[in-house]
């Protein structure tokens, strides 16, 4: 399904970065992983701040144009092409985690966040956006199953070793390519891996 979305000239998310991500990039340390980095708006956007960056996505079309993003910008990104429920990232490397829009079922989630905690180094920052429940009802993006979007409760019981440094529902309009468009109710989390 995502190669298919991905198979187009355009970047169907945009080539800008995620806003939520740009307002608090100054918190984050490298190296930074990026959990189903897509077609590499983000990454291209914290390597062109001097982060390390290693993107991991399930699509391989995806990370191409991830490359090709990167290129044109005359920034590197390591990817990979990994499936997230089955990733196991290596403990204790990662200044940083951002996970913008990766919304994933819940069984991946439970084995997969386990691990992005255990990849922070302590004091490790986690950045994540996500669609909320609330979007459910919204036609302007996001998975149309509530088992795959997050609560400010899902976020509390699925981090329990990163104490929230923010952490809240809201809605704002998002302007992110053919797909996320339009007033959306989200859930943005930044957490701090405890000592
Ligand atoms: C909505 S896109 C967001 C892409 C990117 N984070 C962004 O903000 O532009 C969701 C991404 O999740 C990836 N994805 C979904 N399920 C995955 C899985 N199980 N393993 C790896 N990647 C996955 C898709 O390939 C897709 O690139």
């Amino acid at each position: 399904m995502w190669n298919e979305r991905y198979a187009v000239d355009e970047y169907v998310y945009g080539s800008e970065p995620n806003l939520f991500l740009v307002e608090h990039a100054g918190m984050l340390s490298g190296p930074v992983l990026s959990l189903a980095e897509g077609e590499g708006r983000n990454g291209v956007f914290l390597a062109s701040l001097g982060l390390k960056v290693h993107g991991v996505d399930g699509s391989d079309v995806g990370l191409a144009k991830a490359q090709a993003l990167a290129r044109s910008k005359g920034v590197e990104i390591q990817t990979e092409v990994a499936d997230l429920g089955v990733f196991e990232p290596e403990a204790n490397h990662y200044g940083s985690v951002i996970s913008i829009s990766a919304h994933l079922p819940s069984v991946i989630r439970q084995k997969l966040y386990p691990f992005v905690e255990r990849c922070l180094k302590p004091g490790g920052i986690i950045v994540l956006e996500a669609y909320s429940e609330a979007q459910l009802i919204r036609n302007t993006g996001g998975p149309k199953d509530l088992d795959m979007l997050m609560t400010k409760a899902k976020i509390e019981r699925e981090f329990p070793n990163c104490d929230p440094i923010l952490l809240r529902e809201l809605e704002r309009e998002i302007c992110e390519g053919t797909y996320h468009t339009g007033i959306a109710s989200v859930v943005q989390f930044i957490g701090r891996k405890k000592a």
